[in-house]
């Protein structure tokens, strides 16, 4: 049974959230955000409920008097990083007295817990996955008691709402429609981390979209590590839910992310090709192209199954594009299986393949795995395959040179304010020169060029 917070609770923070601004504090705070876009969205929540006590966000870390890092587990880079910069705040705590907080899928695990506890005595605060909306009691006590609050849960994990958020993007919304994994995959951290797999209900999720295309989003993207396992009741799944947010008025570009290969089902495929709405490029995480290591990392499908999938979408929805996750030096993996993952991609022709390096994971299955790759092995593969990988996106930006493209403009060019920037509905930045007015619109440009990272447009 999955628990959602009881409404009392929330409003006890809200409580706390008030009594904190009604110090008056005046101070600031800094979010170091890591990892996913789940990750992403909880910095706006913990951004909102600050705000909500009255601080403001600091433009650098240095000025910051709350520093909060929302920690990501997933491979042991991601883990370096944050003990790096924690380091580095020591002497600023010092100085003027910064509050530290430590959140995110890193807290979740013991041995990071006592390697905090142990070499870390600045950490003021500590708090897990399953505890963020209890980050204004927290950070009451802290401010009015002494003392360092040390809370992680290790439940299943439970369902709240109505937190206050700060949206980081004006124009895309990221809506987490389910939280948690049970999948296992056994290569990863993230089952641990987050708990089990817990849907929102639809109503809820259908509010908040509402409630931004009244604020004027025009794209969202729903957010969960298996989204098309979402379950919002016993008769409701995420074809359901697409269709239904396909019918919000003002929300024109909807994408979601990640899909799990093995539960792609029809009734999604169908929700997309009739859907005018739905972005037409799918992220489809495959992982390895070996049946054989698909079946040691517990992915449930084989090469031929990802194939038939890629081909069952293509020919119900044409103008589909695919972008995908790979691993690369999985234990047991072989030159042989390696070759596969290749085949695959050469096969699927995917817009965009993000890479990684296998990452030991404390705790699963695969870290007890024989044969595990050399790091020199792994490196060499990654290479390769993004040699690989390179020239088929640097082929596949050629085709649209020439193409008439409908983009939603965004907004002037980071570099070049004479440049605005969009996105075509495959999610390929286009710059083109125009009028700003044009922002937020969405018009048809010809695209006459391809770079390493946009396509250039003129407008029509
Ligand atoms: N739920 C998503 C993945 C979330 S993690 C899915 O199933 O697709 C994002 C990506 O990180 C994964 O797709 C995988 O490619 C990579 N990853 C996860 N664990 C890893 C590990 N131990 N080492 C290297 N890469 C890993
Ligand atoms: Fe990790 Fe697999 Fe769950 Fe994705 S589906 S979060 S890779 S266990
Ligand atoms: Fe990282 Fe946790 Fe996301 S481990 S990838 S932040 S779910």
């Amino acid at each position: 049974m999955i628990n959602t917070v009881p409404k009392e609770e929330i409003e006890k923070q809200y409580e706390y959230m008030k009594k904190i601004k009604d110090l008056g504090l005046e101070k600031t705070y800094f979010i170091y955000t890591m990892g996913c876009k789940l990750n992403e969205n909880d910095s706006e929540k913990i951004a909102g409920m600050l705000t909500e006590m009255g601080f403001t966000e600091a433009s650098t870390v240095s000025d910051a008097d709350i520093v909060v890092y929302n920690t990501c587990s997933i491979r042991e880079n991601a883990e370096e990083k944050v003990f790096g910069k924690l380091g580095e705040l020591k002497k600023q705590k010092e100085e003027r007295g910064t509050i530290i907080c430590f959140a995110g899928c890193m807290s979740q695990e013991p041995h990071v817990i006592e390697k905090i506890k142990k070499s870390y005595s600045q950490v003021d605060i500590l708090f897990g996955t399953h505890n963020i909306y209890k980050f204004p009691e927290m950070l009451y006590k802290k401010i009015t008691e002494e003392g360092k609050w040390f809370d992680v849960w290790n439940i299943d994990g439970e369902i709240w709402e109505g937190v206050p958020i700060k949206r980081a993007d004006k124009k895309s919304a990221s809506v987490t429609i389910m939280n948690g994994c049970n999948n296992f995959c056994t290569y990863c951290i993230v089952p641990y981390t987050r708990g089990r797999e817990r849907s929102r209900k639809p109503e809820d999720i259908i509010e908040e979209v509402k409630g931004l295309a009244e604020e004027g989003y025009r794209e969202v993207m729903l957010l969960g590590q298996n989204v098309n396992s979402y379950k919002g009741r016993e008769d409701y799944n995420f074809a359901n839910l697409l269709s239904d947010i396909d019918q919000i008025p003002g929300i024109d570009i909807i994408r979601f992310m990640s899909p799990h290969p093995k539960d792609f089902k029809d009734d999604v495929i169908d929700v997309i090709a009739s859907s005018k709405h739905i972005c037409k490029v799918i992220h489809l995480p495959l992982q390895s192209g070996s049946s054989k290591v698909l079946k040691s990392m517990n992915r449930g499908y084989t090469k031929e199954q990802y194939l038939e999938l890629v081909d069952k979408i293509r020919a119900k929805v044409p103008d589909v594009a695919f972008t995908t996750d790979i691993i690369v030096g999985f234990p047991g993996e072989t030159e042989e299986d390696f070759e596969d993952t290749l085949d695959v991609v050469r096969r699927v022709d995917f817009e965009q393949v993000f890479m990684f390096i296998y990452s030991v994971r404390k705790g699963t299955r695969a870290e007890k795995m024989e044969g595990h790759i050399p790091e020199e092995i792994k490196s060499e593969r990654f290479s390769r395959l993004k040699e690989l990988a390179d020239g088929m996106v640097d082929e596949g930006n050629k085709k649209y040179i020439g193409t008439i493209q409908k983009i939603l403009v965004e907004g002037e060019s980071k570099t070049n304010s004479e440049v605005l920037t969009g996105r075509t509905t495959t999610n390929k930045i286009v710059n083109f020169v125009g009028d700003k007015s044009l922002i937020g619109k969405e018009i048809e440009v010809r695209i006459v060029s391809q770079h390493v990272w946009y396509l250039k447009g003129e407008t029509i």
